[in-house]
């Protein structure tokens, strides 16, 4: 007989404990340890037996993969071209960001061709209706069933044989199974549910969507055994004072991750946004110093955002450095680069940097579209109307070669830009625009007029504009 043990684990990292403590050992995380009961393995594994397998070799016939579409455009391609049949999608994010609203809108489209089951341990059956009403989707096949118990919804699915092929369960962490002590949302109850939601996904053909919380710091609640158990995790994510929504995929089993689909919340619900460089971008009509346009590529999407620097006189003994929607770390690096290379002055200064349309850019490829935008909010120097600019910039100011060249250059070509600063080594896609293909910074910030002034001692400073 299985023996059993009290054990304290960790909700953030999954480490487990003999005793509680205040901090975790394994994550440093405060006040996260929660009794579970552990089930202890037999003594040797070994005693177990098991059965040889057959050896397959790499090659060999392929299961043919079969996705639902579900006319979400975004949502079919951020899945990788539809949602794969028979597996299990988590999807995260912040409370109130919409979560709900996407897959009840999904599962109303789904619902045209392939019955679906809508199962809420959050809300009651008359909050999805008055949500289905204002969403003007209530007339559409979806069934709902409210409850927080693993049996009763296997309980349900069984009692209609098989009829459903799409489930959604909001959320994961609300779903118990009687068979364990501890309480909905510990990590041993989301891990057994999962596991068997898992199961019923694979062996009914079943597309299960589980809605994941995440923690104040932007990571889904639980350890990461909850990403580990899935087969695809998306992130719900954008700035609760705009209305845009930005569906990101992280890791994908059927398809390529980093996708990202674009949404806008109105009041009628969540709308595609075919177009996103349009909103990323703000129109002007004339230069503006302090601003650099840039082609980002998320996935396989590129995507043109305005870059917006703001540098003045410093009031503080350490100046601040701020940054949104970028890596501070970064910034810091294209500061110093700037500084020893090319010879400005941002000692006495702060540096505020921003990226519109709160969108967070992690590409290298920013680098000497930033270096540009402070350059030119330093010099109050603008960069030209309808030029984008791109390149990773190393730490001598020599500018390297970016991935996706055309594409970038495709995308700005399709939105009327007519010159780009690029890296020298890839001509292709050139003609598109008049480019500029730049070895250096300093290269790049002497062809943009962007040059520090002398002051009396012979050091760079420039005068405050
Ligand atoms: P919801 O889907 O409940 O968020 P989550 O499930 O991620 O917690 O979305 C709730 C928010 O969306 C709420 O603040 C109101 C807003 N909303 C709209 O703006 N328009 C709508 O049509 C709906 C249904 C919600
Ligand atoms: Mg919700």
């Amino acid at each position: 007989m299985k023996k059993l043990k009290r054990v304290y684990v960790c909700q953030a990292c999954g480490a487990t404990f003999p005793k509680w403590i205040g901090r975790c050992d394994a994550c440093g995380a405060w006040n996260t340890l929660v009794e579970e009961i552990e089930d202890i393995l037999p003594s040797s594994v070994v005693s177990v037996p098991g059965k040889s397998l057959e050896l397959c070799p790499l090659d060999g016939p392929l299961v043919h993969v079969d996705r639902l579409l579900s006319g979400v455009t975004e949502f079919d391609r951020v899945c990788g071209g539809g949602i794969v049949t028979g597996s299990i999608l988590l999807l995260g994010g912040e409370p109130g960001i919409g979560k709900s609203t996407l897959l009840l809108q999904l599962l109303a489209r789904l619902s045209k061709a392939y019955p679906c089951l809508y199962v809420s341990g959050e809300e009651a059956v008359d909050q999805i209706r008055l949500r289905a009403r204002r969403l003007r989707i209530e007339k559409t096949a979806v069934s709902l069933i409210a409850t927080t118990r693993l049996e009763d919804v296997l309980e349900t699915l069984a009692q209609h044989q098989g009829a459903f092929r799409v489930l959604v369960i909001d959320s994961i962490q609300t779903l118990s199974t009687s068979l364990l002590d501890s309480a909905a949302g510990t990590v041993a109850q989301v891990r057994a549910t999962t596991s068997a939601l898992t199961e019923l996904a694979k062996t009914k053909g079943l597309v299960v969507l589980l809605v994941g919380h995440v923690t104040k710091d932007g990571m889904l609640a639980g350890p990461k055994v909850l990403e580990h158990m899935v087969d695809t995790v998306l992130y719900f994510e954008g700035d609760r004072g705009q209305p845009f929504r930005l569906l990101r995929s992280v890791k994908n089993r059927f398809g390529a991750c980093d996708e990202l689909g674009v949404f806008e919340m109105h009041d009628t619900g969540l709308a595609e946004v075919p177009n996103p460089s349009a909103i990323f971008l703000t129109q002007r009509q004339e230069p503006v110093p302090g601003t650099a346009v840039f082609v980002s590529i998320e996935g396989t999407r590129p995507l043109v955002v305005e870059i917006q620097a703001l540098v003045g006189s410093t009031g503080f003994s350490t100046p601040r450095r701020s940054v949104v929607g970028w890596d501070i770390n970064r910034l810091h690096m294209i500061i110093a680069v700037l500084e020893t290379r090319c010879r400005f002055a941002f000692g006495q200064r702060d540096v505020y940097l921003s990226v519109t349309g709160g969108l967070r850019l992690n590409e290298p490829a920013a680098d000497l579209a930033v270096a540009a935008a402070l350059a030119s909010a330093l010099t109050n120097v603008a960069l030209p109307l309808n030029t984008v600019i791109f390149g990773e910039v190393g730490l001598t100011g020599e500018i390297r070669s970016v991935s996706h060249h055309t594409v970038r250059l495709k995308e700005a070509h399709k939105l009327g830009f007519k010159h780009a600063f690029m890296p020298k080594d890839k001509k292709k896609g050139a003609e598109l625009l008049e480019g500029h293909c730049i070895q250096s910074l300093q290269e790049c910030l002497r062809t943009l007029d962007m040059v520090p002034r002398r002051g009396r001692t012979g050091s760079s400073t420039l005068e405050d504009t």
